[in-house]
């Protein structure tokens, strides 16, 4: 059996990143370097200031700091890596489609397409190739023919080893994992890849399947979670409209041990990188293989999904007598969870563009995401040109400089800091009347009424 001596992963991203941190953290006999064509992004990954790491994550900057220059290292020398490494992670971005065949649905393959040929035309001794990134499945079997087909006549073992981290607990979720994923054919590559996790995960929590199964447990289990989300925001529109609340109404369904009390939190909708896209890969997957009713199903999750995030800003619309023109409101987070700088999908983004369409004046405070991020954010749905953008979206530094003066305040993002504001002072500062729109449902809605907000919350 061979001792893996030397890991490469292609992309440092969200996911690349933090997943050899800890790995290397955790086989301090095993050299890890994480490579990105991104210059950037490795400058940031090596930058003495911790501070800034490109990836915001709780606890990240303590795995670094203890393995960056031991036997974690960050390059952008990517042949160099692939050559020495025994096993090779592929850990880029797979986006929806934007174009052609399956655009806005499918997943764009063409990073993993990418590596698979730069393995191929550099390795020059045999290689386990694991899947990282979140994939359509029985895309290994594309994986591994490019790799047959280009190479140098060495032998390629793929792997599938979804990963199931979930930003702002990516550390605590590498570290104490409810179940480690390795699917594969072959039986040698599979343990080299357990013995890896083994370095800390105790051994049954660590599944072996075969390489479809491991590919789509990952959709699936993102769907369902999902779905949970979109389930609980149906019932809070019908809370809103019967006098039920939606809070107590998952307390008392959580409490059934077969449905379980997590990911029952009501809000203007999922976001983040994986949810959407796993869903929409699982459609045109059923689609692909005509299953209508199946792909049916679970588009339905995505539908609420925006239903949501358009009944949030109505709401604002409406209660504000109908009209935000002119109107500041302002946002407080921006990120699609709190903890993470990661914006990609977040509600806040399409709450702000319904607002913008009204010419609402939207002030936005977020605690980790930089403003560039933002105006990239809106840039990128093509609503309205930039400098529209910039005329409308102040972005500010501090909570103070978004609520001051506002008509109404939004929560888009669940940050703990938010709970512990003066809201008092904020009260004092505001146009009156003065709205509260609490998209995640965290502030304490007797204070905030006893203090003469009008308050407004998901669900209730
Ligand atoms: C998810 C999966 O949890 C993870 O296992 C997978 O590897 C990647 O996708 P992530 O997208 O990082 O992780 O965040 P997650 O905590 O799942 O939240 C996703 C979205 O759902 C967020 O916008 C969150 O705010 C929202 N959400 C979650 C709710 O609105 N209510 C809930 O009860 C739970
Ligand atoms: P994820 O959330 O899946 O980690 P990210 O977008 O955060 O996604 O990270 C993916 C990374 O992969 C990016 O930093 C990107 O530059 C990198 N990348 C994409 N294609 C390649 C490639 N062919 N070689 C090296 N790095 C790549």
């Amino acid at each position: 059996m061979k001792k893996i001596k030397k890991i490469a992963c292609i992309g440092a991203g969200y996911v690349g990143g933090p997943t050899m941190s800890v790995i290397a953290q955790k086989n301090v006999d095993v050299e890890v370097t994480v490579v990105d064509l991104n210059v950037a992004r490795i400058a940031a990954w090596n930058d003495g200031d911790l501070n800034h790491l490109p990836v915001y994550e709780p606890g990240l900057d303590d795995v670094i700091k203890e393995a960056r220059g031991r036997n974690l290292f960050f390059s952008t020398d990517v042949d160099k890596a692939i050559k020495e490494a025994d096993m090779i992670f592929i850990s880029v971005n797979t986006p929806t489609k934007t174009y052609g065949k399956g655009k806005g649905q499918a997943a764009d393959l063409k990073f993993i397409e990418l590596c698979a040929r730069q393995i191929a035309a550099v390795a020059t001794s045999d290689k386990i190739v694991v899947e990282k990134s979140t994939l359509p499945v029985r895309t290994a079997e594309a994986l591994k023919s490019i790799l047959d087909n280009t190479g140098n006549g060495v032998n390629f073992d793929i792997l599938s080893n979804p990963e199931f981290l979930a930003e702002g607990t990516a550390v605590s979720d590498l570290h104490n994992p409810d179940r480690v994923l390795i699917g594969g054919e072959d039986a040698e590559a599979i343990e080299a890849l357990v013995q890896v996790y083994e370095a800390w995960v105790p051994r049954e929590r660590i599944l072996t399947t075969n390489l479809w199964s491991s590919e789509l447990s990952k959709l699936v289990a993102n769907a369902f979670l999902a779905q949970r989300v979109s389930s609980i925001n149906a019932i809070s529109e019908l809370c809103e409209v019967t006098g039920a609340n939606v809070d107590e109404v998952a307390r008392a369904i959580g409490q059934d041990s077969r449905i379980g009390s997590k990911f029952l939190k009501a809000s203007v909708g999922f976001g983040g990188s994986c949810f959407q896209k796993d869903i929409l890969n699982l459609v045109y997957i059923a689609r692909s293989y005509n299953l209508t009713a199946v792909a049916d199903y679970w588009e339905q999750v995505i539908s609420l999904n925006d239903h949501q995030k358009s009944r949030f800003a109505e709401k604002i619309i409406q209660t504000m007598y109908n009209t935000v023109n002119g109107k500041q409101i302002a946002f407080l987070g921006w990120a699609f969870k709190k903890d993470t700088n990661d914006t990609r999908e977040s509600a806040a983004i399409y709450v702000a563009d319904h607002l913008l369409d009204e010419e609402a004046t939207v002030i936005i405070y977020d605690p980790k995401v930089s403003a560039e991020q933002i105006y990239k954010d809106l840039d990128y749905l093509g609503t309205r040109s930039a400098e529209d953008n910039r005329r409308l979206v102040k972005v500010v530094e501090s909570h103070h400089d978004a609520v001051k003066g506002a008509h109404a305040i939004a929560i888009l993002t669940e940050w703990d800091e938010f709970k512990g504001y003066d809201w008092q002072q904020i009260k004092n500062g505001m146009k009156k009347p003065s709205f509260v729109f609490d998209g995640r449902k965290i502030l304490n809605k007797k204070q905030l009424v006893n203090l003469g907000f009008d308050y407004y919350s998901i669900g209730e």
